[in-house]
């Protein structure tokens, strides 16, 4: 008797149940990411608000609401919004948190490395070359279940190699077109993935608890997460895709070190300048978070 289930429904309970990791703790206790590491990212963001004339941010799985908090310091006239299952952090009045997207947004959607966490299938192709849906027990011992057939597989991530593994993004394509179907103004998914010439060929499915990479399991005490098929979700919602070192580029954040005379003249100015080049050029850095897919959608350009 096996308690094994496809890793989709074990994954939503171990993140999204009553006592999910998710509902019960804060993802930046257990791992850094662009916003929660520096407020650079956050003045990007800003920045990218004042060029497009945008004056409400929804940040989608707001986390701790790091990004809102560093936003309404920047500009207080931004009206900020926070959707995240997580109950209220400690935040200005003046940030809303709901636990549920609005209707309708008039502004920019964000969504900081949300779609990595929407769960998906896993599926494996077995010696007799039938994809097979894989199924997980809490402890992380996973079997091979019943064969799987998907048009979102044959088109986005054809498996060919017996041992072949994919995560069937469909979920993230839906849940960030429902998303992106609400809003009038940008909608914007900040997320590691890979396109179609270079899918991983065992997958993604990775967990980190208390800042370490750990065993995968669907235990609810470690984050579950895989890469997003980023051009699956591009086609599906008009956007456009770039890579993080670029956008941020666009918006104007310089890794350069400040001129060495600065030390000189103004020793606590290079100091100052020193950190902020180190922190932006973290966040553009080639084989980390600079090479994160910026997924942008304009739903203010007619059709
Ligand atoms: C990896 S964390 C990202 C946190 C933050 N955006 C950051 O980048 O530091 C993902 C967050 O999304 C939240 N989340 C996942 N699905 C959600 C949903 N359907 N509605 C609201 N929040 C959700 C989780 O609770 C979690 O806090």
């Amino acid at each position: 008797m096996t308690s094994a289930v496809p890793w989709r429904d074990a994954w939503k309970h171990a993140l999204y149940g009553p006592d999910g990791f998710f509902r019960r703790d804060r993802p930046a206790n257990h791992f850094r990411t662009s916003v929660t590491a520096s407020t650079v990212f956050a003045e990007a963001i800003a920045r990218l608000c004042a060029q497009e004339g945008l004056g409400h941010v929804v940040d989608v799985g707001a986390g701790g609401g790091e990004l809102l908090a560093v936003l309404h310091g920047i500009d207080p006239s931004l009206r900020l919004t926070g959707v995240e299952l997580a109950p209220r952090p400690h935040l200005p009045a003046a940030v809303g948190w709901t636990d549920e997207l609005p209707e309708t947004v008039e502004g920019l959607l964000i969504a900081h490395e949300w779609l990595d966490n929407v769960p998906c299938d896993v599926v494996e192709l077995d010696d007799e070359g039938v994809v097979r849906l894989v199924e997980v027990e809490p402890d992380g011992t996973q079997h091979l279940g019943d064969p799987y057939v998907s048009d979102w597989l044959d088109r986005w991530w054809p498996l060919t190699e017996p041992g072949a593994r994919a995560e069937v993004g469909q979920p993230r394509d839906d849940a960030w077109a429902d998303a992106v179907g609400r809003v009038r103004g940008l909608a914007l998914a900040v997320d590691y993935g890979h396109t179609l010439d270079a899918r991983p060929p065992y997958g993604t499915l990775t967990s980190y608890a208390e800042g370490r990479e750990v065993d995968v399991a669907p235990d609810g005490r470690r984050d579950v997460t895989a890469h997003v098929a980023v051009d699956a979700v591009a086609e599906r919602t008009g956007a456009t895709l770039q890579r993080q070192r670029d956008a941020l580029a666009a918006l104007g954040v310089d890794g350069t070190r400040p001129p060495l005379d600065l030390a000189t003249s103004d020793p606590s100015g290079y100091v100052a300048a020193l950190a902020r080049a180190g922190e932006a050029a973290e966040l553009r850095a080639r084989g980390g978070w600079g090479d994160f897919w910026w997924l942008t959608t304009d739903t203010r350009v007619p059709d």
